[in-house]
């Protein structure tokens, strides 16, 4: 079941976010994102969160912050079910571009993105953190206008 996230769920959340991150939010970070009022959603299974994602959302753009997945539910298709629905969502609101930040070893994910017609359109240098340095960023978009038209 895929319902929106409530703060209540935060310990949740932040026990997938510390299993399959390599440098996770803090719980501060996810009480952060709902005082700045973003929104959520979180897909759950015999009433345990198994993935969420978390976006930001202005007037004309959206920014995927966060999309997560716990291991042992990952590769059921539940990333792109969390990704599709806060597009779907966006883009009834009217909102023409989403952005998304991810690291350049994350194979897995951008093959996500880019089956989900999300282009790169950028990088940002040792934008992360790993265990021994820096690692890019890839930035990539999605222009939801054409998304729509090509429906
Ligand atoms: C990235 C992530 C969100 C994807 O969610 P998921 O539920 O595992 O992925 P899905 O099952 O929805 O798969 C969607 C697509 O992802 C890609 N994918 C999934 N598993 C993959 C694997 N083992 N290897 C390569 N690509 C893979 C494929 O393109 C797949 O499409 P397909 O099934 O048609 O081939 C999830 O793996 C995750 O939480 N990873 C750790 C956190 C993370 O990296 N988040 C993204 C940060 S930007």
């Amino acid at each position: 079941m895929l319902r929106t996230l409530y703060q209540s769920d935060i310990n949740q959340i932040l026990a997938i976010e510390n299993a399959v991150h390599i440098a996770p939010w803090n719980e501060q970070t996810f009480k952060a994102c709902f005082q700045a009022g973003y929104t959520g959603w979180v897909v759950e299974a015999d009433k345990k969160i198994i993935g969420f994602i978390i976006i930001s959302v202005t007037s004309e753009e959206c920014h995927i912050l966060n999309l997560c997945v716990a291991r042992e539910f990952q590769g059921k298709g539940w990333g792109r079910a969390l990704l599709e629905h806060a597009l779907n969502h966006v883009r009834k609101h009217g909102i023409g571009i989403a952005y998304l930040e991810v690291r350049r070893s994350n194979r897995r994910a951008i093959s996500l993105y880019r089956q989900m017609k999300f282009h790169q359109i950028g990088e940002r240098k040792g934008y992360y953190p790993t265990v021994s340095g820096n690692e890019d960023a890839l930035v990539f978009a999605i222009s939801l206008h054409e998304e729509q038209e090509r429906q």
